[in-house]
Order: C-alpha cells, then structure tokens, then sequence
C-alpha cells in the first residue's frame, strides 16, 4: 500500500472536511488503517481475496496451521467493541487466533475507566499503550478515523481497524461481502457486470454504505436500491455513485427487480437508531423473501445478509442453495485475517509458504 499522505500533517478539522475519497489517501500506512471503504483499490481487494483463500486453505493442515500462528506471534490486538457484536468480533477474534495475535478486549464502555469520566480519546490512548493494534466498533460516526489521527499524533503510532462506526462505514464487512460475491461468480466472469440488489433499510445501514463503494471498483455493475422510500439510500451515496459512472436504480418494488439480481443483498431494520421508534411504524412486509419468491430468482443468483436477520429472509430458504449468509458470515474470518496479516506487512511469509504448500 503506497503512503503518499500522512495524518499527523494535517490538522483534524482540515482532516475531517475532506470528502471520503480524499480522506482514504490517508489510510494507506504504515500504520495501514483501515477505516473507510473508499480507501481500497481493485487491485487491494484483489490481493486480499487471494491471501485469505491461501490463509484458509494453509489452515486445513496441521503444520500449515501451526505455520500460521507463527506470523503475527509478537502482536497483540486490543478490541474495543462499545456497540453490540457478534460476528464481527467473533470473526475478529478468530482471525487473530489463526494468525498467533494475542487479543485483549473491552465490549462494553461501562466496563472501562470511561464511566469515571475517561474522555473516549484517553480511553483508545490506554488501550494503545498494551496493543499494537486497535480493533473498534463505535456508535460515533467518523469516530475510528479521529482515533487514527489521535494517535498519529502520539509517539504510539498503531493500526486502526474499524469493525462499524455510527450509521456510516462498516468497511471489513464490505471486504467480506466482496469476497463472498468473488467466491460465488468466480465461474461466471466475476463481479463485472453484474446486477446487486440492496434491499431493507438503506437510509441507516452501514454495510450498504461501504459495499455500495467498493462496487464502484467493478466494470458494468448495475445496483438497485430496493427500500420503502422512508428508508432508501441516502443522497451523498448516490452522488458518489454519480462521480464514478455507476448505474443505479432506486425503487420500492421488490417483485419487479428480483428476476434482474444475481445477487440479492438484504438487510434488516436498524431500529437501534431510531430517535422515538418511528421505524416501527413502517410496512416493510413487502421487502423480505421467502419460499413463495425462490421461482422468480436466477438459479444463479445468491442471498446475502450481514445478519443478524429479523423476518426480511424466511428460515424456510436457509437449504436452498442460493441462501449464502452462513458461508458469507464465515468469509468474514478469512478476509479479517488476510487483512491482518496484510496490515503488519507479513502476507509475503504466507504467499511464500503457500507457494510450496500442498493443499489437500
Ligand atoms: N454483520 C455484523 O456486523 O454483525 P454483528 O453486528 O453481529 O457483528
């Protein structure tokens, strides 16, 4: 990743006005953050959907298992999860483990010098000064990218790694799903021009937000924005779509895009931002799936969901084939760990091994 701007050059507020483009020429290291999805290349998410392939495949065996605890055997990560987490953290958690990183954790502020009035700043300074690297999810927007640049600025400089900030970027996951949609169309061209369909509550999903972005790196894709209108994407997405000749469609009629997708990316109601419950007052009957609908989809296409699910996908589909969120919610190991591996410099030690790696 070539560095070609430096985050303790310029001041927060300067930082901070830059639009998301500009910002991401900031986060490619060292220290190599990854904070924003518009900080990647095609060319990045590329390297890292084949390193994670490798890292999973070196896994299978014992010794290549074994190999792989020793590369990141001198690292700790700290992960500071002020939000509610499953997979993410598991996955982060995991990703850590195969790659020998000792891992500390905070999941709840309430469980740390926070609640003696810590600023969040002062919080992330401590956890720096035990870690060489800081896993975080945070209800801030943009909170992860003024933690980079804190620390920039301190004489412990450290890996950043967002794992979901505010309503706003949730960029590990983005790479998770690119991998999943390269590992699905990989014997039919790949993600080129092909049709994705978002659909749910676009407005306060952050995993649409960073998808929709690294999409952009793709020749021919076609994404539809499927929500009630309340809950459609919001403008500034569109407008970067806009800036990079991507086509897009925005409509609340479900039925008539399923035959288009090849692959159907749901999501559930974000209600956790909701100020006074007002999405519960909102007809989302008619953006779920179920068995009824199975006829009307490609039988090449694929469901995905960043889960966790409410009602948007029927359990009555989770066989069929198509239904992909489980094998999607494991991807998110491989690539956390090829990402990992990648942020300390040390994937060439795991290209090598696997160049003279058998696998089974
Ligand atoms: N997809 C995702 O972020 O899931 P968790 O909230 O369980 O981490």
């Amino acid at each position: 990743m070539g560095n070609t701007k430096k985050l303790n050059e310029i001041s927060w507020q300067d930082f901070n006005a830059l639009s998301l483009v500009e910002k991401g020429i900031y986060f490619q290291g060292p220290p190599a953050h990854t904070l924003i999805a518009q900080q990647f290349s095609r060319k990045q998410l590329e390297e890292l959907c084949t390193l994670a392939t490798k890292i999973k495949r070196i896994s299978k065996r014992r010794e290549g298992a074994r190999f792989l605890k020793t590369l990141l055997s001198d690292k700790r990560a700290m992960l500071y999860f002020a939000q509610p987490s499953s997979r993410t953290y598991l996955s982060h958690n995991a990703a850590c483990q195969i790659l020998g990183l000792d891992t500390m954790d905070v999941r709840d502020s309430k469980t740390s010098s926070e609640v003696k009035g810590e600023s969040p700043e002062d919080t992330i300074r401590t956890f720096s000064s035990y870690a060489d690297m800081i896993i975080m999810r945070h209800p801030v927007g943009g909170f992860a990218e003024r933690v980079a640049w804190m620390l920039s600025n301190t004489n412990r400089v450290i890996p950043v790694l967002n794992a979901g900030s505010g309503a706003d970027q949730h960029p590990t996951q983005a790479l998770l799903d690119i991998y999943t949609l390269e590992r699905s169309f990989e014997e039919s061209g790949g993600i080129d021009g092909k049709n994705i369909v978002f659909v749910g509550d676009l407005a306060r999903g952050r995993t649409v937000r960073s998808l929709a972005w690294l999409l952009t790196l793709y020749n021919g894709v076609k994404i539809y924005f499927v929500a009630p209108k309340s809950l459609q994407i919001g403008a500034d997405v569109l407008e970067l779509l806009d800036a990079t000749g991507t086509k897009y469609e925005v409509t609340d009629n479900f039925l008539q895009v399923m035959p288009q997708a090849d692959a159907l990316y749901m999501t559930r109601i974000q209600d956790e931002w909701d100020a006074e419950s007002e999405s519960s007052t909102i007809d989302t009957s008619a953006f779920s799936i179920e068995a009824k609908h199975m006829d009307m989809l490609k039988e090449t296409a694929v469901i995905m969901h960043p889960l966790p699910r409410r009602k948007e996908i029927s359990t009555d589909i989770d066989n069929d084939p198509r239904a992909i969120y489980w094998r999607q919610m494991r991807n998110g190991m491989w690539i956390r760990a090829a990402l990992i591996l990648t942020t300390f410099g040390r994937q060439d030690e795991a290209n090598l091994y696997y160049a003279n790696y058998k696998p089974e």
